[in-house]
């Protein structure tokens, strides 16, 4: 791997991941991210927003093998090795291979610390070091890492954490590259697991959660989040909820929404229906199945394939609906700043402080809709309180939600991420296609 597919982010000084002040970069419709023309476009074409997070995959293990030019991926820009060990960095590497089943059985390691070592080859790096910016990611500590885990093979330890797809798995996927928006740089908030990503993407802020704490599951968590901002306003939102009890929808994090909106958390198949009548909110937030056999988050040993089936549901059922042509429909995952701080015990038995000052991995993401560009691949943005170039991330759609429906920035981390506005474009296209290409089995994990 290499270390540009996962910059030294800093979430909050804003500090920059490019340094290139580019406050009037034009975007591809030839307005700027941020202005007055950009927003009232915006406003003007965009009613109903449709969000979901899918889980836990990395860009390259998704996009990886797609060849289309000007995606920053293995095919285009690899291979990318690591070594066997990470103390003997000049020793025996494996590169990234194309893999030819549909999901890994063993989950890779996205604890805080976990990540540390896949990052930096140590679960406890030099947080000074790392904000100074003396210490870059190397990313080479996957294969060591999955290998020590789970006790098997660096070989197959490289399937299954290097791994990427061939075009002709993923049609689906694919589909959505070649015609609509694929963003190279979209992080996730934070360098750790599930829900602090998915409560920093809907509250722009992790707020001091850096593990699956007790605090999601009993609707712990008390700040405000885009589903009680959006009441306030009379903005209607439903969260599709798709978990079949296995957990609380995102929704259900928060005290606010247990005790206000409870009724607002809806079965997943009152998306269908809600599409195919053209009665969706102004924000449908979307919660898949997870984790195992049969569920379609992606989320490993979930497979792909059944991820495209519900991307494909989704689509179909925006796209020929009576809503089409209002809707903005972004696809994104939740992982691979805050001033609270985050302690956990690696297992080497030494602990690390995360002070929640950069961001996670780089996830395939994709911009939906008939205003934006077809097959367009979108690099950086601006952080709009520098206006520097810098990554795009979970937090990039609350920024844009704020211009489409006037709310102020949640956190500082809101205010210093990208937005996507000027990629939604002044005219529909009308040859959007109809349906996404079928998803096809192929072989099992091994
Ligand atoms: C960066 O931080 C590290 C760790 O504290 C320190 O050793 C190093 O001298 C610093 N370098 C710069 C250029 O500030
Ligand atoms: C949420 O919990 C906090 C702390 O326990 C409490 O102060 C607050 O009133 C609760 N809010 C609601 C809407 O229940
Ligand atoms: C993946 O799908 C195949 C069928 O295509 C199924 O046999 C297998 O059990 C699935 N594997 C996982 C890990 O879900
Ligand atoms: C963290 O931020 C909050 C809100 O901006 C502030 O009230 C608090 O004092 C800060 N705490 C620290 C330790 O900086």
């Amino acid at each position: 791997m290499k270390a540009n597919t996962l910059l030294p982010l800093l979430g909050l000084s804003g500090s920059a991941v490019g340094a290139v002040v580019n406050r009037n970069n034009q975007g591809p419709f030839g307005y700027a991210s941020g202005s007055k023309q950009s927003i009232a476009n915006l406003k003007d074409k965009v009613e109903n927003v449709v969000w979901i997070l899918l889980e836990n995959r990395g860009f390259d293990n998704i996009l990886g093998g797609v060849h289309k030019k000007g995606l920053d991926n293995v095919v285009n820009n690899g291979p990318f090795c690591n070594p066997v060990s990470v103390s003997a960095p000049n020793g025996q590497k494996i590169c990234s291979q194309f893999k030819d089943f549909d999901s890994v059985i063993h989950d890779p390691d996205h604890s805080v610390t976990g990540v540390n070592f896949e990052l930096y080859g140590t679960y406890n790096p030099s947080n000074d070091a790392i904000a100074n910016g003396t210490l870059k990611p190397s990313l080479d500590g996957f294969v060591e890492r999955q290998a020590d885990r789970y006790k098997i093979s660096s070989q197959l330890a490289t399937e299954e954490v290097m791994g990427y797809y061939s075009e002709d798995e993923i049609p689906t996927l694919v589909n959505l590259v070649d015609e609509f928006t694929t963003f190279n740089y979209w992080h996730s908030c934070v360098p750790g697991p599930t829900n602090p990503n998915r409560l920093c993407a809907i509250a722009g802020t992790a707020d001091g959660h850096g593990s699956n704490d007790n605090d999601f599951d009993v609707s712990a968590i008390d700040i405000p989040s885009i589903f009680q901002v959006a009441s306030e306003k009379g903005i209607s939102w439903k969260n599709y909820d798709g978990t079949n009890g296995a957990f609380l929808s995102d929704a259900l994090f928060f005290n606010w929404t247990a005790a206000n909106a409870k009724s607002s958390v809806v079965p997943f198949e009152n998306f269908y229906q809600d599409a195919y009548l053209g009665t969706l909110p102004k924000l449908s937030y979307l919660n898949p199945s997870c984790c195992g056999l049969d569920t379609n988050s992606m989320h490993p040993s979930g497979n792909v394939s059944t991820g495209q089936v519900l991307l494909k549901q989704i689509y179909d059922a925006v796209r020929t609906g009576p809503q089409w042509d209002k809707t903005l429909l972004l696809i994104t995952f939740d992982e691979t700043g805050d001033n609270k701080t985050y302690t956990e015990k690696a297992t080497d038995g030494s602990t690390y402080t995360l002070n929640f000052d950069r961001l996670g991995g780089r996830m395939p993401t994709w911009l939906v809709s008939p205003y934006t560009p077809q097959g367009h691949i979108e690099n950086f943005g601006i952080d709009p309180a520098t206006g520097k170039s810098a990554s795009y991330s979970a937090t990039s759609v609350l920024k844009t939600l704020g211009y489409l429906w006037d709310l102020q920035d949640f956190t500082p981390r809101v205010s210093h991420s990208p937005a996507f506005d000027h990629l939604i474009g002044p005219n529909a296209r009308r040859n959007t296609p109809t349906t996404l290409a079928n998803p096809h089995p192929f072989p099992e994990a091994v």
